[in-house]
This record gives C-alpha cells, structure tokens and sequence, in this order.
C-alpha cells in the first residue's frame, strides 16, 4: 500500500531524513516517535509533499507520489488530509465554515471569494461534527472553543476532503490530557470505522503504545525501530531517544491516571506534608 524506500531530505549539510524505509501493507494507525529534530515533521512534509524529497521513493497503491505534479500534486494532498499542532483554523471564522474550507481545493474561485457552499456539503460538514460531538458549536467562531475542540473542528476539515490518509504532526502536544484524550480517540476511531491509514508524530510514548498499531522510532533522521507497541520496551525508548540510564518513561509521559491513583497521590502528598 505505502512503500517508502531511501527516501532523503537534506538541508544544505544537515540530513533532516536519511534513507528511511519502510512498508505498509494495510490501513494502520502508525505513531512516529523521536526526540525533537530527528525528522519526523520533514518525513510528514515530504509524504503529503509540502516539501520536496532529495532522494528516494514514495509510492501509495504503486504510484511515487514524488513524482506528481500539478493538478495530480494537488489530488494527492487532498487524499492525505494534514493535521497540526496548532490547529491552523481561521480563528474568527464559524466552525462550520472552517471545516466547509476543507472542500477549497476543488470548487471555483467565484464559489470561494463569495464563501459560497453547496446545501450537500454544508450537510456533510455538520454530519461529521456530529460524529466528532462538536455540531453543537457549529455557529460559533471557531477561538471560542477549548484547544481539544478546535483540534476536532481540524480533523472535521481534514475528513471534508475524504482523505485516504490522515497525517497529523503532534496533535494533542497543546492539549492537556482530557483533551488530548478525546483527540486520539477521535483519531482512532476515524482509523477503525473509515480504515483510513494515521500517521502520527507523537512525543509521548504511552500516547503511542495506547492508539498505535505500529510505532516507527527515528534518530538523527534515521528509522532505527518499527514494530508494535509491544516491541517498544523501555531499553528499546531509550535508545531512540539517546538517552542514558537515567531515562524514564514518566519524562514523556501524559499518562491520564483514573480518581483512585490520583486520589492515592494526593494522599502520599498530604502525608508528606503532616509528617
Ligand atoms: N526548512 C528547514 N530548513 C533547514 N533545516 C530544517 C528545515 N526543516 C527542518 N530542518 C532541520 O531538519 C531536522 C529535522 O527537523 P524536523 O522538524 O523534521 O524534526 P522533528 O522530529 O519534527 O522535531 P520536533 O520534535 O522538534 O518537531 C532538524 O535538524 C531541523 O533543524
Ligand atoms: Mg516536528
């Protein structure tokens, strides 16, 4: 389905992407992980083509999608929808409307200048924010929403293009955990109901091991782990990350703990404090 082959991306003298390869013979949800700086916004940029390969093959479904240019470079982006940190919405637009922008790259520039829609999609738009639980705030701008619903209101986008592919470059790192919670299980649940591949770059690790299927770990532009979450032991973390002896899981961690543990916590915290 997805074969990447030595694909490459330098920038001058520094290697961003070195000569990664990988396959993906079904629709997963793939969480890329690694330090900051080993390549994994460039490995999303150059799969969705915001920025060119130096080197390398991408094919989807047998085709190098590299090679695509013009209206077929622009058919491409819409089948792999991008996600963000920061969400990219127009900030004091409606919701709706926001995601309706997910329609842009194939209606007319007459349709676009005058914010004209098509009764079907302004439907559709608010079908799919039903699904997300946000069609409730569709008439409102879109600032005024918490970050995990502006993030929804961003996949709601995304879905408008109908992607084949949903890429999203550190999702949930501005949300708190509830949030980030609700994001990765929207994201999830997109993958399993719609079989559309996830391609996600996390810097959690338990955010990984939680909604993955599969988790391929770079270094210094390197893929230097692919497998399952059960492969990535803590031995395994560490050296992605290049850490020391001294690495613990819990730095990058956003775990969510049920009321009993924190209620614990809370608890040996108190004790602490009356000894
Ligand atoms: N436009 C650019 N021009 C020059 N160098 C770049 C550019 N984009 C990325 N790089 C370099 O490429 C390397 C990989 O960067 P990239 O943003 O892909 O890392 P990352 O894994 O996404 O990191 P982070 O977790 O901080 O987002 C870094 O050394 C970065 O400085
Ligand atoms: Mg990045």
């Amino acid at each position: 389905m997805l074969a990447v082959n030595n694909l490459t991306k330098t920038f001058g003298q520094n290697v961003a992407v070195d000569d990664a390869t990988f396959t993906v013979d079904q629709p997963m949800m793939i969480g890329i992980i690694g330090r900051s700086g080993a390549g994994k916004s460039t490995f999303l940029r150059m799969m969705n083509r915001l920025t060119d390969a130096t080197s390398g093959v991408l094919e989807f479904n047998g085709r190098n999608v590299l090679d695509l240019k013009g209206h077929e470079r622009r058919a491409w982006q819409s089948d792999c929808a991008m996600i963000f940190q920061q969400f990219n919405l127009v900030p004091r637009m409606d919701v709706v409307s926001n995601v309706l922008h997910g329609t842009l790259g194939r209606r007319s520039t007459v349709a676009t200048l005058f914010n004209l829609f098509p009764r079907d999609d302004i439907h559709r738009a608010i079908d799919i924010l039903e699904r997300l639980g946000i069609a409730e705030h569709a008439a409102k701008r879109a600032e005024a929403l918490s970050g995990g619903q502006q993030q929804r209101v961003a996949i709601a986008r995304a879905l408008m293009q109908d992607p084949k592919i949903i890429l999203a470059d550190e999702p949930i790192a501005s949300l708190d955990p509830m949030n980030a919670q609700t994001v990765m299980e929207a994201l999830r649940r997109i993958h399993e109901e719609d079989g559309r591949m996830v391609i996600a770059n996390l810097h959690t690790l338990d955010t990984a091991r939680r909604y993955c299927d599969r988790i391929i770990g770079m270094r210094d532009g390197r893929v230097v782990f692919d497998g399952t979450p059960g492969q990535l032991t803590t031995g395994v973390a560490r050296d992605i990350y290049g850490a020391g002896d001294d690495f613990s899981e819990g730095a990058t961690s956003t775990e969510i703990r049920d009321d009993h543990e924190q209620l614990e916590e809370a608890e040996r915290l108190l004790a602490k404090v009356t000894v």
